[in-house]
C-alpha cells in the first residue's frame, strides 16, 4: 500500500510517501526552526502560518521524490495529536480535503505513535514486545508496547520534557535555539564527569528534568570569570551526561522489570549522539537488543506517520472527516 504521511505538529511541515509501511520513497522536511530562533522557541501563531505556506509545495516535492502522483496514493496519514493545534489543523485538513477530493482512505496519527512507529522504516524492525522511550522537546515517556494499540505508559516526566531541559540550558549558555544540537556539538569535546549535576528520582520510572536546570543556573551564578570554550564543552558534556545517565537507566530497569529483551529509542532526543553511544553499551552489556532509527527519522518527519497510518490502514481503520486536532492525546487511549 502506497500511503502519503503529512506531519504539521509543531514547527516542522513534512510529507512522504512510503510504501508498505517499510519502504521510503520520499520523506520531505521543511523546517522553520531559523525562524523560532529569533524567539528562543517556536511561536504558535508564526508556526501555523508559515505551515500553510509550506503544505503544499512540500506534499508536491514528497509526490514528485517518489515519482508519483495523487493517483497513485492508496491511502492517507496525517498527524493529529498531540502538538499545537493551529499547526496540526494545517496538515490535518490538507489531507482531509486531499482523501476526499480523491476518494482515498484516511487516518489520524497519533504523534507519538509515530515516533515508534519510526524505528520500522527499516529492513528489520523490532519484534514485540519492547520497551520504547520517546524522547522530545515536548514528551519524555516509557512505554511497554505489547502490541500496536496495546501500549502502557511505565514512566513519564513530572515537569520539562529532556529536549525542553537541552533547550533551556541552551537558552541560559546563550547558545541558540534548538539547544539539543548546540550542546550534543559541543559536549564532543567536553568532560562528562567534570561538574557533578543531578539525577533525580532514582527510584522511579519517572523524570524530573527541572531541577536540572536550577543546578545549572546555581552553578553559573559561582562563576565570576566569563566562561571559556574549553569550560562551556564540560558544562555542556556534564549536563548532557546527566540526561543521558536518566533516560538509558530508567528505560533499561523498565525493559527487564518488564521481562523484554528490545528498546526502541525515538524522538527528537534520541539524535543525541551520547544517548546513542551510552544506550548502546548499557543494551550490550545486558543482552538487550537495541532499536534507534536513524537521526533524521528520530525527529519530527512525515515518513513516521505514513509508517503507523500504513498500519493502521492496513488493519482496516478508517476515520471520517470530522475528526479534530488534539492538543492532548495520551498514548494508548484511542489511537487505533
Ligand atoms: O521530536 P522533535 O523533533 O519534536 C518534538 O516532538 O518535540 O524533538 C525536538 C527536540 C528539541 O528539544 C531539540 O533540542 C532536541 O529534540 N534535539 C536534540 C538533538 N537533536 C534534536 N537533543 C539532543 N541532542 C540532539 N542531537
Ligand atoms: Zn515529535
Amino acid at each position: 500500500m502506497l500511503v502519503l504521511g503529512i506531519e504539521s505538529s509543531c514547527d516542522e511541515t513534512s510529507a512522504a510517501v512510503v510504501s508498505g509501511g517499510r519502504r521510503i520513497l520520499s520523506n520531505v522536511i521543511a523546517s522553520q526552526v531559523d525562524l523560532h530562533a529569533l524567539y528562543g522557541g517556536v511561536v504558535p501563531e508564526i508556526a501555523s502560518r508559515k505551515h500553510m505556506e509550506a503544505i503544499m509545495p512540500v506534499i508536491d516535492q514528497a509526490l514528485g521524490e517518489a515519482k508519483a502522483t495523487l493517483e497513485d496514493i492508496e491511502g492517507i496519514a496525517a498527524t493529529r495529536g498531540p502538538g499545537l493545534v493551529g499547526s496540526i489543523l494545517v496538515g490535518l485538513s490538507t489531507a482531509k480535503a486531499i482523501a476526499f477530493a480523491k476518494n482515498l482512505p484516511f487516518v489520524g496519527v497519533n504523534h507519538i505513535a509515530g515516533h515508534i512507529a519510526a524505528a520500522f522504516l527499516v529492513e528489520e524492525p523490532p519484534a514485540f514486545p519492547f520497551a520504547a522511550l520517546v524522547v522530545s522537546g515536548g514528551h519524555t515517556n516509557i512505554y511497554v508496547v505489547e502490541d500496536f494499540g496495546r501500549i502502557n505508559l511505565v514512566g513519564q516526566t513530572r515537569d520539562d520534557a529532556a529536549g525542553e531541559a537541552f533547550d533551556k540550558a541552551a537558552k541560559m549558555l546563550d547558545l541558540g535555539y534548538p539547544g539539543g544540537v548546540v550542546i550534543d556539538e559541543l559536549a564532543a569535546r567536553g568532560d562528562p564527569q567534570k561538574i557533578k549535576f543531578p539525577r533525580p528520582m532514582k527510584d522511579s520510572f519517572d523524570f524530573s528534568f527541572s531541577g536540572l536546570k536550577t543546578a545549572l543556573l546555581n552553578y553559573l551564578k559561582t562563576r565570576e570569570q566569563p566562561i571559556t570554550d574549553d569550560e562551556m564543552s564540560d558544562i555542556s558534556a556534564s549536563f548532557q551526561q546527566a540526561i543521558v545517565d536518566v533516560l538509558v537507566e530508567k528505560t533499561v530497569r523498565a525493559a527487564e522489570a518488564a521481562s523484554v529483551s528490545t528498546i526502541v529509542v525515538s524522538g527528537g532526543v534520541a539524535a543525541n549522539r551520547r544517548l546513542r553511544h551510552c544506550f548502546q553499551a548499557a543494551c550490550e552489556e545486558k543482552g538487550i537488543e537495541l532499536h534507534v532509527p536513524p537521526p533524521v527519522l528520530c525527529t519530527d518527519n512525515a515518513a513516521m506517520i505514513a509508517a503507523y497510518g500504513s498500519m493502521l490502514l492496513e488493519k482496516g481503520v478508517r476515520h471520517g472527516y470530522d475528526i479534530k486536532a488534539l492538543s492532548r492525546w495520551p498514548l494508548g487511549l484511542m489511537d487505533l
